[in-house]
């Protein structure tokens, strides 16, 4: 299925105006082995990572299959092999409705399941990697599928193999779950904390929509990608150094020893909560949040992530990395 010139506000939740050139959408894996590659093609979900900062020349491929099968490894254990086109937060309903462990933290999250490990999305103490039992990756040059295991996908905070070596080599077509009838509830999390620990996965569930709800923008009714930057990680050393001159400064020990700094709060601190300039701004209520008020344009969120960076800097010395994918006009990331 291949569309022509289409409009970049139907691809990507953050919806700057600008072009498509070519949307390939391909169902299984027939379609794939018979496309034809001249041009190494742009892989895309449901474009709530991605921002098209300018029109795109390159063809942009969906894996839209959705098919779930469910295998039992034993009486509690449970493997969903689930293709790439399937919904996420649909996927956890699902899961949820079935009494299965293991992704309720992960409600609400938008995008697709083959976007899932690429950024190994994570929230409220839980990430895809505890659950992910593999990843099923169509390679463009062999023309055919290899399982990545756990281990083989290296996933760390919103980093994998999938957006290192891997990028651009070819696509997720599958995600393998592993997840169990056993309850293992994780309300660590501020705003889960307040839950029983007999708390059931429906609670649970319905939690982390109602604290979603409460901090992160709807991207149907304002444009948005979720967190803009990554929280950047220091080690013990500077954090206690800013410590001294920052004492509230908010930060999370890692298990590395290095200690993983809140976003929100550095560019809070600089006063960007609640900015906007030209219908691009910060969100009011979470400042790591970017968001297009209608008419944004590319030079104005550009400028805005300049201003953010440099303010952060200057106070901290610390480079605020963006967690968005920001694609130029050769599809490559804009940093
Ligand atoms: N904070 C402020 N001002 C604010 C909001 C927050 O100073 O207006 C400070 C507070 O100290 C707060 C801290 O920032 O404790 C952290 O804020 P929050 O709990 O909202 O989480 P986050 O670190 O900003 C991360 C993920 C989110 C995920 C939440 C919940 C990243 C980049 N972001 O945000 O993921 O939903 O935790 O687990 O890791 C996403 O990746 O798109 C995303 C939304």
């Amino acid at each position: 299925h291949i569309l022509h010139d289409q409009p970049a506000e139907l691809y990507s939740t953050f919806r700057l105006k600008t072009r498509l050139a070519t949307v390939i959408e391909v169902i299984n894996l027939a379609d794939l082995q018979q496309l034809d590659i001249s041009s190494v093609p742009l892989v895309l979900g449901e474009g709530s990572n991605t921002i098209f900062l300018e029109q795109q020349n390159r063809p942009i491929i969906r894996f839209i299959g959705t098919t779930i099968t469910e295998k039992w490894l034993d009486k509690d254990h449970c493997l969903l092999h689930v293709e790439a086109g399937h919904n996420w937060h649909q996927l956890v309903a699902a899961t949820v409705a079935k009494q299965l462990w293991g992704i309720e933290n992960l409600a609400l999250i938008p995008g697709s399941v083959g976007a899932a490990p690429v950024q190994n999305i994570g929230a409220y103490g839980v990430e895809l990697a505890d659950v992910c039992a593999y990843v099923d990756f169509f390679n463009w040059k062999t023309n055919s599928v290899k399982r990545f295991n756990t281990q083989a996908c290296k996933f760390g905070y919103r980093d994998s193999v999938f957006k290192n070596e891997l990028a651009g080599k070819g696509i997720i077509v599958a995600v393998g779950l592993t997840l169990s009838k056993i309850a293992k509830p994780v309300l660590s999390y501020q705003g889960l904390d307040t839950l029983a620990a007999t708390s059931s996965i429906t609670d649970i569930y319905n939690q982390v929509i109602v604290t979603r709800n409460s901090k992160l923008p709807d991207y149907r009714k304002l444009a948005n990608c979720g967190s803009f930057f990554k929280n950047p990680v220091i080690s013990n050393d500077t954090f206690q150094q800013l410590k001294i001159k920052y004492p509230a400064i908010p930060g999370f020990k890692q298990s590395d020893g290095k200690v993983k700094v809140a976003a929100a709060w550095l560019i809070d601190q600089q006063g960007f909560k609640g900015f906007s300039r030209n219908d691009i701004g910060c969100y009011e209520r979470q400042p790591l949040v970017i968001v297009n008020y209608g008419n944004g344009r590319a030079e104005d969120l550009l400028s805005l992530i300049g201003s953010i960076q440099n303010k952060v800097n200057l106070a901290y010395q610390i480079y605020l990395e963006p967690e968005v994918r920001l694609l130029d006009s050769h599809g490559q990331q804009y940093v």
